[in-house]
Formats: structure tokens, C-alpha cells, sequence
């Protein structure tokens, strides 16, 4: 796991805190958010919370169901009040680099859905340039993948499938049934535009640069949480 567990467990929880009884609220994927989840279910139980999530991924889905927490499916729903999820790398303007865990199609709808988006992390993810340490994730439809990788290279992008490991042969396949990519354009000066620029690739269906999106974040780390809002 990258970075501090007990200052992603400090933002998740505050995160996790702006939930109030009667809201939809997005449910994020990752480490991080997990700690979110725990809390908001420990609410339910302690004060009787009551709210619907919508989840990111399968692993969210999973975890919701261990912990109690209603689901509705994302396609269902048009307005969410609130989304928590977590981030690989942050700028100072909080935009964003996400997609280690294959979940940013998903998590950018969501995200997307939502009043109020929140960023949940450890100081360890805030960078000065995005690019600097994560590859930009890709989720691509699986007959455009040559494609999608010509367009990247022309745009300075070095391409890498992203395998699956020790569990399976071959490429990650995302929940909706698409290919992962990592797509490598070093350290990023211009977010805003490289991401205008990904979102115009016929069957590069999504793409882990979210740029402009968050306004708010919780930023943990030895000195307590940082409540970040633009
Ligand atoms: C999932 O695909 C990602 O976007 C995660 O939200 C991101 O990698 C943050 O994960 P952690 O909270 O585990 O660091």
C-alpha cells in the first residue's frame, strides 16, 4: 500500500463526517477510501445514519456489503450530494491523478455526479507537476487499442498495457470489460489541456487525469488533517 495508513485513516473519517442522513453519496475506491466506508458504517450503527451510496468498483461493492451500507447502481441515479474518494498523485489547484486500481472510468462519472467532491488522501500523493511519479491510467475500448496508442504516442505518451500479475495472463481488464493502460507523459505542465486533449480519442473511453474537478480535500499527515477547499 503507498503512503501513511493512519493519515489515510484521519482524512477518511473526516471525510466520511459531511455525510448526513438523507444524502447519495459516491463511494470511492482504494486504501483510503476503505477508511471512509469503516466510518460511515460505524454511523449508521452508533447514530442511525441513514443514506444510500453509489460505488467505483467491484472491490467498493464488496466492501459496502460487509459493512452494511445501501447501494444504488450509478446508471440510476442523476444527482449525488457528496463523493469521497482517494487519489495517486495531487497539484496544488487539487487536480488529480487517479487510477492505480483500475476503478477512474467509474470513479469520474461518480465524481461527476456529485455537488460536492472531496478528495481523501496522505500528504505523500501532493506533487508539484501530476506525472511525476504515476503514469496517467487509461481505460480503453478493446477494438480501438491501436488506435487510442497511435494517438498517444503523437501527444508524447509512452504506452504500456497494464499486465494483470501473478492471478492472471495477460492485460488488466477493467469491471466494465475494458483494457488498462498506463500511459507515461513525464512530469505534466498543462492538465487542463492534456486532458481536453485525451477526452477527443474516439475509444479511449476514460482516462485517470482529473483536471478542474475537485474543489475540496482532506490532506492528512503527522500534523493532523489539512481541510483543503478552493
Ligand atoms: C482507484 O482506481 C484509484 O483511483 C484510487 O482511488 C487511488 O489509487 C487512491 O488509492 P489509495 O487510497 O489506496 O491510495
Amino acid at each position: 500500500m503507498i503512503g501513511d495508513t493512519e493519515s489515510k485513516k484521519q482524512a477518511g473519517i473526516a471525510a466520511a463526517n459531511l455525510v448526513q442522513s438523507g444524502m447519495g453519496v459516491g463511494l470511492g475506491t482504494g486504501s483510503t477510501v476503505f477508511f471512509a466506508l469503516e466510518r460511515l458504517a460505524e454511523r449508521q450503527k452508533r447514530e442511525g445514519l441513514k443514506f444510500f451510496g453509489v460505488s467505483t468498483s467491484f472491490s467498493t461493492a464488496l466492501l459496502c456489503r460487509k459493512f452494511g451500507i445501501e447501494l444504488r447502481d450509478s446508471g440510476s441515479v442523476s444527482y449525488l450530494d457528496l463523493a469521497i474518494d482517494g487519489a495517486d498523485e495531487i497539484d496544488k489547484n487539487l487536480n488529480l491523478i487517479k487510477g492505480r486500481g483500475a476503478a477512474h472510468l467509474l470513479e469520474k462519472v461518480v465524481a461527476s455526479l456529485a455537488a460536492q467532491f472531496v478528495v481523501v488522501a496522505d500528504f505523500s500523493k501532493c506533487v508539484e507537476n501530476l506525472g511525476e511519479k504515476f503514469p496517467v491510467p487509461l481505460e480503453i475500448l478493446p477494438a480501438a487499442l491501436g488506435l487510442v496508442e497511435a494517438d498517444i504516442k503523437k501527444l508524447g505518451g509512452e504506452f504500456s498495457i497494464r499486465m494483470a500479475g501473478a492471478c492472471k495472463d495477460g492485460p488488466t481488464i477493467s469491471d466494465s470489460g475494458n483494457i488498462i493502460v498506463d500511459a507515461n507523459f513525464g512530469s505534466i505542465k498543462d492538465p487542463v489541456a492534456l486532458s481536453k486533449k485525451l477526452d477527443s480519442i474516439p475509444g479511449l473511453l476514460g482516462h485517470g487525469l482529473f483536471a478542474g474537478l475537485a474543489k475540496e480535500a482532506f490532506i492528512a499527515g503527522k500534523a493532523g488533517v489539512e481541510h483543503i477547499l478552493l
